[in-house]
């Protein structure tokens, strides 16, 4: 746990990403004291003064975070360069720069690169970081990238080949942020530190798990990207996945990022595949109508900027995941992830099984199942069902939360996760990021609903009001296994 030093040149440094999170996280870990030396270029079109940038530097930090005195110390760590993606000789000026900023602050020739825009340009970039020598450095060189990672399993093995011929995968560090979350961290210890839930963890005590990812906001301005995307490509591919594959993988032989990681490559082996015929019986999409949220009347989806008055978009997916290996075999995962819905909420929700044997009396003569719940945003924590009885009475029984609430931080956890996965990517730990194989694995999965619901509108469209808690027929998914997506927050 050495501090790291590096130079971090920012792709894209005047966008929406490196305001919101990555400078407001840069800010944290350098108040924290875990950054040894540090220096940013920022990277971007916009012709900018150093000054100026330093300036917009400050501002989203102090938009984001709370800030003290040493604000001024950690704007000068930052620097700017106008660049224009294609222009080798923006490259050849940037090199001059890096190196003379390496320099001063002492950076051990250690670089990140870090891609915080559209991937369309990951080619052109990685290719011309190579071919102008950007990427000969004397210490490590590290590329940093955001997703969408390609758009099915083709586009993303060819843009995976491109920036392979300049960064082995070692190198390459893929931003899953939800693997930055703490509760999300904190699944495998669960699992694999407690004996009370390790030796249960299987088709034999548990009955079915329902991971949710609601949100209230809806597509902000960026209705161009959504549109081609869905809830199915921005949510389900990597984040949905991720946490399917941490609660169902083996446990790794130690806590090393290649153990780590195939298992979970292991995990998404075992998926069972789809057939198209099958894929409605499997997966539900949504999309919202206008709603109230918060009290305020919500446009509909297809009302939204760059979005088309017909769209045929989901904002909203339900799907049931049958793993086909000893331990799972017949236990559904069921996901559901969407925008404009009745609350801002991700969570995990373990159902045991019911005992073989009803000898007590509960409300409508069934005992509560117990349930293991993990709360990860914006509640951090655990809940536990437990039966007991209700006191003064004999056989009556009465179901009990055992409960266990992280102290909240003072806002939302999203940058508390950019602050993790940027110090893990200086220190070269590779375990919170999703390595090739993983992705292509859920690529392919998904590739298979995309197909069918990219050939087939939904008529139903848009079924579901903005502010509710998504369509109906995502109750009747799990209603016909005799199940019900448990209310508890
Ligand atoms: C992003 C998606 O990956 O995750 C967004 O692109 C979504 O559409 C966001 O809003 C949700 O993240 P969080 O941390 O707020 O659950």
């Amino acid at each position: 746990n050495t501090k790291p030093t590096a130079l971090i040149m920012i792709f894209g440094a005047t966008g929406d990403l490196a305001k919101r999170k990555l400078f407001p996280s840069l800010y944290q870990l350098y108040t924290k004291n875990k950054l040894q030396n540090f220096a940013v270029i920022g990277i971007a079109r916009r012709p900018l003064t150093t000054e100026q940038f330093q300036e917009n530097v400050k501002d989203s930090v102090m938009t984001f975070a709370n800030v003290d005195y040493r604000i001024e110390a950690f704007i000068s760590h930052f620097h700017y360069h106008c660049h224009d993606v294609t222009s080798s000789q923006s490259y050849i000026e940037l090199k001059q720069l890096a190196s003379q900023i390496n320099n001063q602050y002492k950076l051990k020739g250690n670089c990140i690169f870090y891609l915080a825009m559209a991937p369309e340009f990951f080619g052109t970039i990685t290719n011309q970081l190579k071919t102008q020598g950007l990427t000969n450095v004397e210490g490590y060189k590290r590329l940093v990238i955001e997703k969408p990672f390609g758009t099915n399993f083709e586009t993303a093995k060819a843009l995976n080949e491109q920036i392979r011929t300049v960064f082995q995968e070692e190198e390459i560090y893929r931003i899953d942020h939800y693997l930055g979350k703490e509760m999300v961290q904190n699944i495998a210890v669960i699992r694999f530190s407690n004996a009370l839930f390790e030796p249960l963890w299987n088709n034999r005590y548990i009955s079915n798990i329902q991971i949710t990812s609601s949100e209230t906001l809806g597509v902000e301005e960026r209705g161009r990207y959504y549109e081609n995307s869905g809830a199915l490509r921005d949510m389900v591919q990597n984040h949905m996945m991720q946490m399917v594959a941490l609660l169902a993988m083996e446990p790794p032989i130690s806590l090393t990022p290649e153990e780590i990681r195939s298992e979970k490559v292991r995990l998404l082996r075992s998926l069972r595949p789809m057939s198209q015929e099958e894929v409605n019986t499997y997966f539900v999409r949504g999309q919202y109508a206008q709603g109230i949220i918060h009290g305020e009347t919500v446009p509909a989806y297809r009302e939204e900027a760059n979005v088309s008055i017909d769209s045929n978009t989901e904002t909203y997916v339900a799907g049931k995941l049958m793993i086909d290996n000893f331990r799972w075999f017949g236990v559904p995962f069921y996901i559901q992830t969407g925008k404009r819905m009745d609350r801002k909420s991700t969570k995990i929700v373990v159902q045991f099984k019911d005992m073989p044997m009803n000898l007590y009396y509960q409300a409508e003569h069934k005992l509560t199942p117990n349930l293991l719940v993990i709360h990860i945003q914006p509640k951090e924590g655990i809940t536990l069902l437990l039966n007991v009885k209700k006191s003064g009475t004999t056989t009556e029984t009465k179901s009990v939360r055992l409960q266990l609430a992280n102290e909240g931080t003072d806002y939302i956890n999203t940058p508390e996760a950019y602050e993790k996965l940027l110090l893990d990517s200086m220190r070269g730990d590779a375990t919170n990021f999703t390595h090739w194989d993983e992705v292509a694995l859920s690529w392919k999965f998904i590739d298979t609903i995309s197909e069918v619901w990219k050939k087939t509108n939904d008529e139903s469209f848009p079924n579901y009001p903005a502010g509710s808690p998504g369509p109906s027929a995502a109750d009747a998914l799990l209603a016909h296994d005799g199940h019900i997506w448990w209310p508890i927050e």
